[in-house]
């Protein structure tokens, strides 16, 4: 028994890291479609929105994602909070941007939360990942 755990855990273990950035989208629309029936793929207009849309966020600031990634993707930002730089978002200038999955799940569960107060949805993660690939 606690050898076919282990075996389980290391395959989802595998499977997680293994996720390509296609597949992560893939999933997000699946589960879209699910959330939505009327879903009928991810927009970058919507993707826009989410970015440069203001709300009371984290400490009763009004923030955007914006004020931290700017509003021109191409250029590095700052974290308003920590006065940390931040690189660039946009993947034609930082190619190592929407390659590592889990590090683009993290920090979108960590982000929404900081300027929606919530968890994207899946729609909203994949609007706002189209957008910003291609910025
Ligand atoms: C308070 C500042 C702040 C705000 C607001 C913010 N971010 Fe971030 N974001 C960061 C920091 C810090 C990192 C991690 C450092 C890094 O990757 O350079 C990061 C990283 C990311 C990444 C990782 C990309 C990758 O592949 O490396 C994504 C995606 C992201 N942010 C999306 C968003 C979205 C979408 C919003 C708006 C909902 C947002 N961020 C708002 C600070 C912020």
């Amino acid at each position: 028994m606690k050898k076919i755990v282990i075996a389980i855990t290391i395959l989802t273990g595998v499977f997680a890291y293994g996720e390509t950035m296609d597949e992560y989208l893939q999933r997000l629309a699946a589960q879209a479609k699910k959330e939505n029936p009327s879903f009928g793929g991810f927009s970058v207009e919507r993707g826009r929105e989410i970015y440069f849309s203001k709300h009371i966020g984290k400490r009763g600031k009004e923030v955007s994602c914006a004020s931290c990634h700017t509003e021109d993707l191409r250029q590095s930002g700052e974290n308003i909070f920590t006065g940390k730089k931040i690189k660039p978002l946009s993947p034609s200038v930082n190619p190592k941007r929407f390659v590592n999955v889990k590090k683009v799940k993290k920090w979108l569960r960590r982000n929404f939360k900081d300027v929606y107060k919530r968890e994207g949805t899946a729609q909203e993660k994949g609007d706002v990942l189209l957008f910003m690939r291609s910025n």
